[in-house]
């Protein structure tokens, strides 16, 4: 069975496991940050390289002013008291996001992880923070015309735009999954999902566990990855397909 180099999380429902609890949105934020612990380790154990995990979109400076120092807080603390055990398990850990917005506190413990934790490969957690799809591709194209005066948007091909996108060293995502119920991929990493599978489920993300690891990890397992092939075009370069098929 197949397995994912790299899964995306979009970290859905927070908000209504604190909710259905009478207890502050913060707390279910509070408990989705230990899933995040708890699914890195889970990752870990089954083989999984890369994790990326979305923690704050560009929209989310929408909500209220109180929930967004909260989350805010919640990613400090995150790095603060996570920075040894990463280290520790040879974690390498990178922010992804547009920095211009964050806070002098949070901006500082980012490059103190991500330089800490740079030269360790034994497993990628990458966080998204302030991040959008939308505008990592404006901010790869700027990049990239800036670099090339000269030269129009017509040279412009899709591995040069991947090589300027802010995941320009980590591999697509194979496998996308969303909690929470909702089946949309709210502007995370829009290019670097054009083949991701995504697996969409209505456990709250306070809730997600390594059954429910376990779970998406069998569905991706199951999935036939064209990539704009026809099946017959793969079953001739998978001998096991061309088995289960027969
Ligand atoms: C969506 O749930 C969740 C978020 C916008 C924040 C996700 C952040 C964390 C899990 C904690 C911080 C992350 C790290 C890596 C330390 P929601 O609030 O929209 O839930 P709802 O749809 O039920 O209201």
């Amino acid at each position: 069975m197949s397995h994912p180099r790299h899964i995306a999380i979009i970290m859905d429902g927070n908000g209504r496991w604190a909710k259905k609890r009478m207890i502050p949105r913060t707390v279910g934020h509070v408990k989705g940050a230990a899933t995040v612990r708890k699914v890195v380790q889970a990752c870990v154990r089954a083989g999984v390289s890369h994790l990326s995990v979305f923690a704050f979109s560009t929209e989310n400076w929408r909500r209220p002013p109180e929930e967004v120092r909260k989350l805010m807080d919640l990613i400090v603390q995150y790095l603060q008291k996570e920075l040894r055990d990463l280290q520790e398990s040879g974690i390498r850990l990178r922010v992804i996001g547009d920095r211009a917005s964050l806070g002098p506190e949070l901006c500082g413990w980012i490059e103190r992880v991500e330089q800490v934790t740079q030269n360790n490969d034994r497993f990628h957690l990458t966080v998204a923070v302030n991040y959008g799809g939308q505008w990592d591709i404006l901010q790869a194209m700027r990049r990239w015309q800036a670099e090339r005066p000269d030269q129009c948007l017509d040279d412009l091909g899709p591995a040069d735009l991947s090589a300027y996108l802010s995941t320009a060293d980590l591999p697509d995502p194979d496998l996308l999954i969303r909690t929470g119920g909702e089946a949309r991929v709210s502007n995370f990493m829009l290019w670097q999902m054009a083949y991701t599978e995504m697996f969409f489920t209505d456990v709250l993300w306070p809730d997600f566990s390594e059954a429910h690891l376990q779970k998406a990890l069998h569905w991706y397992g199951q999935r036939v990855r064209r990539f704009g092939r026809t099946d017959e075009q793969v079953a001739a370069e998978m001998p096991a397909m061309a088995q289960r098929k027969a």
